[in-house]
């Protein structure tokens, strides 16, 4: 028997009970989490709120990660959280992405706990995360116990938006992801990655959303995560997807190709509801629009946020006090990147690409690879290039161009992507292609994540006492290398035990 919590709410939203039951665990796990009741008075009613656009801030994920290398530390966002909190932002986006990766790997902390300490602080204010859908926050597809898992302690934890993606756009991926958000209660965006191609038409990005909102997401964001969405592509992709879904829609771009800006405004004009912004001094470059621009530009007209640029004044001042302190780290702020408009593709795979033919000792050959990518991308099936198919196809574009031979070297990421591995493909990889880089081995053609056994069970026993919570069983599955080093020293901090480590590194251990 395991124990059901279900909130009990009002049809106006309004959360009146939590119930606690018990019941078989295959009982609990396909139980609703969440109970509409019937409202006992009817909403009073409300005059026609004025439609305003919403601000979502970035600054401790998306513009962290952008800028910063991902490597701010918990005690630097704690002491603003309170001043955010009174902003009045539609929600702050805190958790995911690189962000929990980053927290273990290079600054021995705990992911869990900082999203418990920040939550603590935002009381007014919604959290919001970044889930790669099958993939969670890590590099591979993990199995659907461990998707459903994670997504349970997220919310648990105090996630309430949760923002889930696929870099294929292909549903299937993102189906286990959504209906985990949808049971334990949190709020469900689903994504679509903005891409250019001949498929990617307005008819098919709508009916993506169409069936988004069939799959229950409670908003649909239009994630450009290569500024590669102008003014124009906006407010058209815009009406067509509010014409066939009466849902919030939400923009999430880059500052990169200098578009952003123009781009939130015409969306927003279009009828899009929310925007993706940073503060200040962790905007713009690779980051987003900055939010104190796009609170001024709209202020007095139709759209006006109502948010105040007095209350900025703290968060911004705070930004840039870190913008100081981590000055040796700070990147990405070079204008605009031209390149991205020239070639479509993102300022990350084209920097990338630079860096690795230049190390290979092979830049003169960087013009040929940039024509290599669109065929590569084409003969592919069109990817969306976003971690990790903008690796995949720029590496092999590269191998093409380098060995003089088209498809001749095929690394194992690139078969993989051709055996279904990845998931389905915008539009059919070409036949001749597939034959050259498989043989005569067929593709497989269902759910990637179906092909994952469990993996908790076997996790819990290679962990052993290192556990100290049931989140680190995520964190070791997700990043096993990292987690080796990571939950002994917490196990130790914890604990106050001393597990050996600090004497074999402490000179006086070695005093006699
Ligand atoms: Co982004």
């Amino acid at each position: 028997m395991v124990e059901i919590k279900k909130k009990i709410k009002t049809e106006n939203g309004i959360v009146i009970a939590t119930k606690v039951t018990t019941a078989p665990k295959e009982e609990a796990d396909k139980a609703e989490r969440v109970v509409v009741v019937k409202d006992k008075k009817p909403a009073p009613q409300q005059p026609e709120a004025k439609r305003r656009a919403k601000i979502m801030e970035t600054a401790f994920r998306d513009a962290h990660q952008s800028i910063m290398a991902t490597r701010l530390r918990t005690d630097d966002m704690l002491p603003i959280c309170e001043a955010m909190d009174e902003v009045g932002y539609h929600s702050i986006e805190m958790w995911g992405g690189a962000t929990f990766d980053a927290a273990m790997r290079f600054l021995d902390e705990d992911p869990w706990d900082r999203l418990r300490r920040i939550r603590k602080r935002l009381k007014k204010t919604k959290t919001q995360m970044l889930m790669r859908g099958q993939n969670i926050v890590g590099y591979r597809h993990y199995s659907d116990e461990v998707v459903r898992e994670f997504v349970k302690r997220a919310i648990g934890n105090g996630i309430d938006i949760v923002r889930v993606f696929d870099a294929l756009n292909d549903l299937r991926n993102m189906e286990i992801a959504a209906d985990a958000v949808k049971r334990e209660g949190g709020t469900l965006q689903m994504t679509i990655s903005y891409t250019i191609s001949p498929v990617h038409t307005l008819e098919l990005f709508a009916k993506q959303a169409r069936d988004m909102a069939d799959m229950g997401a409670d908003s649909i964001c239009i994630k450009d995560m290569a500024g590669l969405l102008s003014p124009v592509a906006a407010s058209s992709l815009v009406k067509a997807i509010k014409e066939k879904v009466d849902l919030p829609v939400q923009i999430h771009s880059h500052y990169t190709s200098g578009m952003a800006a123009m781009t939130y405004l015409a969306a927003l004009e279009a009828g899009a509801d929310i925007v993706d912004c940073a503060i200040s001094p962790f905007a713009m470059g690779t980051s987003q629009p900055a939010t104190e621009t796009i609170i001024a530009a709209l202020a007095g007209g139709p759209l006006d946020t109502g948010l105040s640029l007095e209350k900025l004044l703290p968060v911004a001042k705070h930004y840039q006090m870190l913008r100081e302190k981590y000055k040796d780290i700070v990147m990405g702020i070079s204008g605009v990147n031209i390149n991205i408009l020239l070639y479509q593709i993102p300022g990350g795979m084209y920097s990338n690409l630079q860096s690795q033919l230049k190390e290979g000792g092979c830049l003169d050959k960087f013009a040929e690879v940039m024509e290599e990518v669109p065929r590569v991308r084409k003969e592919m099936g069109y990817p969306p290039l976003v971690t990790p198919t903008s690796q995949i196809v720029g590496t092999q574009a590269a191998m093409n161009v380098i060995t003089g031979k088209r498809w001749k070297m095929v690394p194992n990421e690139v078969q993989q992507y051709f055996r279904g591995y990845y998931g389905r493909t915008p539009a059919p990889v070409d036949p001749e292609v597939q034959k050259l880089v498989l043989g005569d081995e067929e593709p497989i053609t269902c759910r990637p994540g179906e092909k994952i056994p469990p993996e908790i069970e076997q996790a819990k026993k290679e962990i052993g006492i290192w556990c100290t919570q049931p989140e680190d069983v995520l964190s070791y599955i997700l990043f096993p290398q990292v987690a080796k080093d990571f939950l002994p020293n917490k196990f130790s901090r914890e604990n106050l035990v001393n597990i050996g480590q600090e004497e074999q590194d402490a000179p006086e251990a070695y005093e006699i």
